[in-house]
């Protein structure tokens, strides 16, 4: 079987950086693959595509996009096109995902080499044993409701967003968490997250999540919790929240970053975005097109200085290979060469770090040791498979 895949990228950004050494990944498991050669193309987008062509997502990207079997992508924005600018990255990307219906979000918080608690801010004793996936609902609410800005004729000094949210929405990322907690290995329970208290998108969220689980999914323990104390908790007690984080757009967002201060950085955190539930690869996998990306931005404080780390880039090609080509040895095998590179000696590993993580390590060395870790997995992989 080939893919074809699409690759995005922007610059001012350590977009370039972070998908290189995700390329090399991929071009990795192709070289040792019977299975999968990579057909990789890449096109504009983002601040790359605005300084070429006018406009963040030109149609030939969104035509490519849609004829990929996958799409891999490192981030967008930057100063140069900041909030003020006439044409911002942003909205190219909401327009991506929304065109190619990618509603479903999932933000995996947990993966961590038990060697990366000497690195997370918080106590090792609060991070330890933390285990939360993040399914954050992507093309709703407040991000593509109605919006007016206020410098905009008529300037009324006033600017607006609507947050809007139907009972079909809210059913469909529910079914999404609840595949996610049955699949996950022990079953999960789901956590929905919201401000019933105040918002009446929030409080349809509610009821819709608990008929839904309640009607289809009676198996499934959920509770529902406040946003704003739930960020407390997530950094205070978070295994408290082990399970599916169930929630909506912008909270999804804001939830998600926070979540990567417990493996201890940003950089570390992979994405897909997708249009359903994941189907774990099997005798009836059905490949879905996906959009995977690293959770962070473009990080213009250390852009071009080659210290970005690339494991949450490098996480994200895993996923791509598990959801979108149905290559499950792979995708662990990237995994598991990632985790190796981050335990320390005593446990096996190489210990390397990026600075984000308190280390030395620049993002190719990072790279070079996954790239070469992984060769040795993948021989036993795919020897195993013959
Ligand atoms: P950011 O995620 O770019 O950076 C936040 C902090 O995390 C910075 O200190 C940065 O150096 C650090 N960081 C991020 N990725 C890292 C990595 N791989 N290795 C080490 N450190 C890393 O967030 P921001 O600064 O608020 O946003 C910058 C721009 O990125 C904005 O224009 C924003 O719109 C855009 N953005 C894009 C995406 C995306 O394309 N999916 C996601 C988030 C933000
Ligand atoms: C993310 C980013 C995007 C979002 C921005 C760049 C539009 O922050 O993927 O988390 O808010 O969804
Ligand atoms: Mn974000």
């Amino acid at each position: 079987e080939s893919a074809g895949l699409t690759w995005v990228e922007a610059n001012i950004s350590v977009c370039p950086e972070v998908v290189a050494q995700a390329v090399r990944v991929l071009e990795t498991v192709s070289a040792a693959s019977k299975d999968f050669e990579l057909k990789l193309e890449e096109h504009p987008f983002g601040g790359a595509a605005i300084d070429a062509v006018g406009e963040p997502l030109p149609a030939s990207t969104l035509k490519a996009c849609q004829e990929a079997d996958a799409i891999l992508m490192g981030s967008i924005g930057g100063p140069k096109w900041g909030v003020d600018a006439k044409v911002r990255p942003e909205p190219g990307l909401l327009t991506l995902r929304k065109t190619l219906g990618l509603y479903a979000n999932i933000r995996p918080a947990s993966f961590a080499s038990e060697s990366l608690l000497e690195n997370t801010p918080l106590r090792p004793e609060i991070a330890k044993d933390v285990d939360m996936i993040v399914v954050r609902e992507l093309i709703g609410g407040l991000y593509f409701g109605k919006r007016k800005e206020a410098n905009v004729e008529p300037d009324i000094g006033t600017a607006w967003d609507n947050m809007i949210y139907s009972e079909e929405e809210i059913q469909r990322i529910t079914r999404v968490a609840a595949q996610i907690a049955l699949t996950s290995n022990p079953p999960m329970e789901i956590h929905s997250i919201d401000k019933a208290n105040v918002l009446a998108c929030s409080r349809l969220w509610r009821k819709t999540v608990t008929e839904t689980l309640t009607k289809e999914y009676p198996q499934i323990k959920f509770d529902h919790q406040l946003v704003d104390s739930t960020a407390m908790v997530m950094v205070a007690n978070p295994r408290k929240l082990n399970g599916v984080i169930l929630t909506e757009n912008l909270f999804g967002d804001i939830l998600s970053d926070q979540s990567s201060v417990i493996p201890g950085s940003l950089g570390l955190l992979p994405s897909a975005s997708m249009n359903g539930a994941p189907s774990q690869p099997s005798e009836d996998f059905k490949p879905t097109l996906g959009l995977y990306e690293p959770i962070h931005g473009s990080a213009p404080d250390i852009a071009g200085k080659g210290i970005a780390n690339p494991i949450g880039t490098i996480l994200s090609a895993a996923m791509l290979l598990r959801y979108s080509l149905g290559l499950a040895k792979p995708a662990t095998a990237i995994e598991d060469a990632v985790r190796k590179v981050l335990d320390l000696e005593k446990d096996g590993g190489y210990g390397l770090r990026t600075a984000d993580l308190g280390g030395n390590v620049c993002t190719v060395e990072l790279g070079d040791k996954v790239v070469e870790v992984l060769k040795k997995i993948l021989v036993e992989v795919y020897f195993e498979c013959i």
